[in-house]
């Protein structure tokens, strides 16, 4: 029996809960997962640690040149190589993650990106997860899902990632007020990288009009999982008509 390719894209804004989710699709078809946003990340790392402005698009072309990223995928999800190192542990923190966006919005670094990102999912099967992968990479992907949650559930979602000040403190007063802090910067940055990811001339977060658009606000992980399995596993009953991606 023949393998066919198949791309799934999955994007979204931040905190919607695409890296659970492609994490789970892919292991459950024995895809590869690639997550886009770590190639990003990787670089904003590589501007940061070299101390290239990351609004400068010239610099950072030329940044570009110098610069090998991979994602290697591995059983507790992917493994990011910056120029032959493994720099998964480091791209993050918050720092990284608004360098991140930022980088993203210049279109020399996005062509680049997506480049590597159509030769890894090329004859693949592939859970695809970012921004611009049903609009951009693969527009012609075999599903595409855009997976959305309101701002406040999203934020909430990347709040419970991180480790309460208020439970190690003993839920001291001094404790719950840093909490109550953190959650509004949290809620902060992700409303600024909205915007950004949203508002950018090239390439926008947006649903691509054939996407299937899931709002998790009110649906569980598992609601949001046996949703998607069941799409997917419709489309490969389908006989393959190309194999052209
Ligand atoms: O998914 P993430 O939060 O790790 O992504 C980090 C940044 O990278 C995000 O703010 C926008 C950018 N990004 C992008 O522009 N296109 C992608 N396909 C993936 C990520």
């Amino acid at each position: 029996m023949t393998r066919r390719a198949c791309i799934i894209a999955i994007d979204g804004p931040a905190g919607a809960g695409k890296s659970t989710v492609a994490k789970h699709i892919a292991a459950h078809f024995g895809f590869l997962n690639l997550e886009t946003g770590a190639m990003y990340r990787a670089f904003a790392l590589k501007a940061l640690e070299t101390g290239v402005d990351v609004d400068d698009a010239a610099a950072l072309q030329r940044l570009a040149v110098e610069t090998a990223i991979k994602l290697e995928p591995a059983e507790a999800g992917n493994r990011v190589l910056l120029d032959g190192v493994d720099v998964t542990g480091r791209i993050r923190t918050a720092e990284v993650t608004q360098a991140a966006s930022r980088v993203s919005v210049h279109p020399a670094v996005r062509a680049w990106m997506v480049s590597l990102q159509r030769a890894m999912g090329k004859n693949a099967r592939v859970v695809m997860e970012g921004r611009d992968i049903g609009t951009v990479v693969f527009p012609h992907a075999d599903l595409k899902f855009f997976l959305d949650a309101s701002p406040e559930a999203r934020s909430q979602r990347r709040y419970e990632q991180t480790e309460p000040v208020a439970e190690r403190d003993g839920a001291r007063a001094e404790g719950r007020a840093r909490d109550a802090a953190k959650a509004a910067r949290i809620a902060k940055e992700l409303r600024e990288r909205d915007e950004r990811d949203r508002n950018r001339a090239e390439s926008p977060l947006r649903a691509a009009e054939d996407a299937i658009v899931i709002d998790s606000t009110n649906m569980t992980l598992n609601e949001v999982l046996k949703f998607i399995e069941d799409q997917v596993e419709e489309h490969l009953r389908l006989p393959v008509v190309s194999e052209e991606l």
